[in-house]
């Protein structure tokens, strides 16, 4: 697409939200799999189907909502993205980053994202929080990077410096939240992959050799569209299973596991999430 059509598909979209709420938000979050009844905390919310957004990109995946929430949370106005489209389910890097290119259009500053991923670095226990301090971006090294096309200078440069992505003061609240709730908040480095299919024991050897501390197949095109447009960003994993070599014998990884782990880890993240907003 020409920059003219993407930013022409980004006002219609912002149009027909603009349409059903009357909330200007500020901060924008992303409920990745299974922590979608994080939406449940928002007050006094509006609900915006992604059908009635042209362009929206759907859910396919089991656990994943199709809604937008838009409401309050520790009195900040928050844009809740409940469910996201992935590149496995076959849409292409510029559908998936739509919302976020919303996002910023509608002045949002301050993204928070969220995911499951699985947990690589051993000292990881499903569960556990892990806060996102830098990532691997296997699809974007390899060339499906969402900011590849004609580059919109309106937005952002062309070439980014993407040291610093994952903010500090931003990391800093995330660190001193967990401390006054008493929990832990692993941080690490997350690895980009596309899935659908989990990792092979020679892919998870090979990750953890070069650095990663968690693998996912989400989340990363959401962030580098997000920094493109100097956004704020804060990314939280929930550690949903370990991700080793060398499983327990008769261990098997599937979605529902994931989506288990998702549920037990709201409490968690809810308390992360309003201790964060609340100092915004
Ligand atoms: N690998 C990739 N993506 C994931 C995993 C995993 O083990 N768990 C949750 N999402």
């Amino acid at each position: 697409m020409t920059t003219t059509e993407t930013a022409n598909q980004v006002k219609t979209a912002v149009q027909a939200i603009r349409q059903q709420t009357q909330y200007q938000p500020t901060v924008g979050l992303v409920l990745g799999s299974g922590l979608s009844e994080l939406a449940n905390s928002i007050q006094n919310p509006d609900i915006i189907h992604y059908e009635s957004i042209p362009g929206w990109p759907q859910s396919t995946v089991v656990g994943h909502s199709g809604r937008l929430v838009i409401g309050t949370l520790e009195g900040k106005t928050v844009l809740v993205q409940q469910g996201r489209a992935h590149y496995y389910e076959g849409y292409n890097m510029e559908q998936i980053t739509l919302p976020v290119r919303v996002m910023n259009a509608m002045g949002i500053k301050t993204l928070v994202v969220t995911n499951a991923a699985g947990g690589i670095n051993a000292s990881f226990n499903p569960g556990d929080l892990m806060l996102i301090t830098d990532h691997i971006n296997f699809l974007g090294m390899a060339g499906l990077n969402p900011l590849r096309g004609p580059n919109d200078d309106s937005i952002g440069p062309r070439f980014m410096d993407m040291i610093g992505t994952y903010d500090l003061g931003l990391r800093k609240l995330a660190k001193e939240t967990a401390v006054a709730n008493n929990f832990t908040l692993q941080e690490g480095t997350y690895a980009y992959v596309a899935g659908p299919s989990f990792e092979t024991p020679a892919e998870l050897r090979f990750l953890r050799a070069v650095g990663a501390d968690a693998v996912g197949m989400s989340t990363v095109p959401t962030v580098v569209t997000a920094r493109h447009a100097d956004m704020q960003i804060m990314g939280i994993s929930s550690i949903t299973n370990k991700a080793v070599p060398d499983p327990e014998p008769g261990t098997v990884l599937d979605h529902e596991e994931v989506l288990e782990t998702g549920k037990l880890i709201i409490p968690k993240l809810t308390a992360l999430l309003r201790g964060v907003l609340q100092q915004l």
